[in-house]
């Protein structure tokens, strides 16, 4: 027989700071305007383009994003700047994102009922890491004070968590692992080019963690068994970042826009939304789950019009709030967290029994469906 398994903790870790859209579009539109001033003669002689201001109108009504946290505002805001600042550390002590990650991993095990003891494992899933090795998932399980098991860290873009999740499960299901923490320190204000009008409300930062262990051994108040996972990709150049080691072997690229966060936003949202709806909907099928019976979908948080769509898609008419939870308009899209704040702060209304899905989308392309049923 499978072995059966649980999510039995969640943990959510939320930086102090916010920006709000107006916040953001006045710093951003100072920029603008130093810009435009600064290479008024090129402009005027047609061999540069005038930046075009920003408007936080546009970013609600595009996106439904009415803020995000961040690390660091200040240096977001400033206009000369536009990037947070984040001062290095030195090798002794604990990286920020090993610390976020940390933070989440904490609440996680308080809320599974668990200490980093019982933990055999730590996957590190997120779309960005902060350095090459060792691998941030070795320095959160020394973090957590684990005296033994393994870590390692993968990054699937914005699916990260759901792909982490299959990974959990089939760690727990193969017996390599009992439990297992997977955690996503999304610090996502690191790649994103705040000085492209096209994409400077897109990201938050955040970072959140899952424990997934046997549902034999679990304890805690709040379990959600794992009913199946199912993964896909396809190659997509819509979405791409191609920073990396191999950089500074041709340095004529060094510090060009690609080596940020960049994506054909319309082209996403068209290719990306009946391929989620599609997933989902045969993954419910292959289940034997009528989507009558789903009550809640924690969708990936990019943009609102695409988990309208979604849901839309799925459940053959509109959805109701309840059943398509929204968190990106405080956190924006925080990447591969998104869909597990979302579950995070909004499952523990729904009685034993229920059942819904945990899905991610984006870069690669990439999609994963976790379906769980409450089962305490
Ligand atoms: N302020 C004001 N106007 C803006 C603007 C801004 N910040 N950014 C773009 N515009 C303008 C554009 O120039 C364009 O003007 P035009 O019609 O005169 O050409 C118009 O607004 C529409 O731009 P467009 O980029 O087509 O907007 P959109 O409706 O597609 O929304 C996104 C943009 C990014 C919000 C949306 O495409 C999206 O969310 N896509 C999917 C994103 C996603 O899931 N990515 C995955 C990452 S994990």
């Amino acid at each position: 027989m499978t072995q059966s398994v649980v999510i039995s903790g969640t943990g959510l870790w939320t930086p102090q700071q916010s920006i709000s859209n107006d916040e953001l579009v006045a710093s951003f539109n100072r920029y603008v305007q130093l810009y435009n001033e600064s290479n008024a003669a090129a402009i005027e002689a047609g061999e540069l383009e005038a930046l075009s201001p920003s408007s936080t109108g546009f970013i609600e009504k595009a996106s439904g994003i009415k803020q995000r946290y961040v690390l660091d505002k200040e240096g977001v805001l400033d206009p000369e700047r536009l990037c947070p600042s984040i001062p290095e550390r030195s090798d002794d002590e604990l990286s920020v994102q090993a610390e976020i990650a940390v933070n989440a991993a904490r609440q996680a095990l308080e809320n599974a009922k668990l200490t980093a003891d019982d933990l055999d494992a730590v996957l590190v899933a997120c779309s960005n890491m902060q350095r090459a090795y060792p691998a941030m998932a070795v320095e959160v399980q020394q973090a957590l004070g684990m005296e033994h098991g393994w870590g390692y860290d993968m990054n699937v873009a914005c699916s990260s968590a759901t792909f982490g999740i299959q990974a959990a499960v089939d760690a727990v299901r193969n017996g390599s692992a009992r439990r297992v923490l997977m955690v996503n320190p999304e610090i996502c204000s690191g790649h994103l080019a705040w000085q492209d009008r096209d994409c400077h409300f897109i990201f938050g930062d955040v970072a959140t963690a899952v424990i997934v262990e046997r549902a034999e051994d679990a304890t805690s108040d709040n379990r959600w068994e794992i009913l199946g996972t199912r993964l896909q990709t396809r190659f997509s150049n819509n979405i791409r970042n191609n920073f990396g080691f191999l950089n500074r072997a041709d340095p004529s690229g060094i510090g060009a826009r690609d080596k940020l966060f960049r994506q054909e936003g319309r082209k996403v949202f068209k290719e990306v939304c009946p391929m989620v709806a599609e997933q989902i909907s045969g993954h419910l099928s292959d289940l034997d789950l009528p989507v009558e019976e789903l009550r809640r979908m924690w969708l990936h948080q990019a943009n609102l019009s695409m988990n309208q769509f979604i849901a839309r898609r799925v459940l053959g008419r509109d959805p109701s709030e309840e059943e398509a939870p929204v968190i990106l308009d405080e956190y924006a899209n925080t990447s591969s967290a998104g869909s597990i704040i979302a579950f995070h702060k909004h499952n523990a209304d729904l009685p034993v029994d229920s059942k819904g899905v945990i899905c991610s989308f984006g870069a690669g392309y990439s999609i994963g469906s976790v379906v769980v049923k409450r089962v305490k």
